[in-house]
């Protein structure tokens, strides 16, 4: 199955009761690589996003195709940019995944280019430095006269957007986030990218999505013309 051309489909699933037989059933999907990476992860939060991301996304992509979980295969660019090895035999089925505290999210679309991020709604860290080097300035100029949890909820929505965009181009930080824009008054968001980025904003759509009363997420995807039809789906990795 493949999802329709206009769709992207995101996974999500909370990461409450993600208890110990659960994640002894995510561990049993892993690869040796993705095993030795779970392994060394000295923050028990990081490992167990981690963990419960890959489980996700190999149980979501064998939804699309008849491969069992453990049965598929990852290649990375030059980013760590995960992507279907071609020796799944897989063509057109492309992902991202973000994961974020008490969260874990998979996007999947027939889009070359499709990226993910999820936040929680009451992020504090960083918020102050990043605004600083993030922000275009019509951005601030937008922000200027918002303050407290108005503000954080705002700037989140741009930082989102932005890293949502870098994650499809797979390109992780290379390119500077002031350069990529986006208007907030209008629903979806529009974008507008400056020279230095190389590439036009006519060939992408982006979208913001509530997932729980806590989490927010941004999607973006190579879909010209703002036809995208964005589907949030939640899933769980809790065993029953
Ligand atoms: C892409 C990136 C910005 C996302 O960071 P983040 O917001 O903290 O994390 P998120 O939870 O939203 O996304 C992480 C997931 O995105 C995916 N990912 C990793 N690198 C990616 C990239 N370059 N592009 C898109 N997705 C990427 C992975 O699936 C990763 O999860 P996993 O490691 O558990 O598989 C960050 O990983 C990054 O900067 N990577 C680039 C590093 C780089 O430039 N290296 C250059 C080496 S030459």
């Amino acid at each position: 199955m493949n999802p329709a051309s206009n769709v992207v489909d995101v996974w999500w699933a909370p990461l409450e009761g993600f208890d110990l037989p659960s994640q002894g059933t995510a561990l049993a999907l892993l690869d040796e690589s993705e095993m030795s990476r779970y392994h060394a992860f000295r923050a028990h939060g990081a490992r167990i996003q981690f963990l419960a991301g890959r489980a996700l996304v190999r149980q979501c992509l064998s939804r699309y195709r008849a491969l069992q979980p453990t049965d598929w295969r990852f290649c990375e660019n030059a980013y760590g940019r995960p992507y279907i090895a071609d020796a799944c035999g897989v063509d057109g089925l492309f992902f991202n995944l973000s994961h974020t505290d008490g969260l874990v999210a998979f996007a999947i679309g027939s889009f070359r280019e499709i990226g993910v991020d999820v936040e929680r709604r009451d992020r504090q860290t960083g918020i102050e430095e990043l605004s600083e080097t993030v922000l275009a300035s019509s951005e601030k100029t937008q922000l200027a006269g918002l303050a407290g949890a108005a503000y954080r909820e705002a700037f989140l929505k741009y930082w989102m957007l932005k890293e949502s965009y870098l994650k499809a181009r797979g390109v992780g930080l290379s390119l500077p986030m002031s350069s990529v824009r986006f208007d907030l008054a209008g629903s979806p968001p529009a974008a507008l990218f400056d020279p230095e980025i190389g590439d036009c904003a006519d060939h992408w759509s982006f979208r913001l999505l509530t997932l729980t009363g806590e989490h927010i997420a941004a999607v973006a995807a190579s879909a010209p013309g703002g036809s995208l039809t964005v589907r949030p789906i939640e899933t769980s990795l809790v065993q029953a």
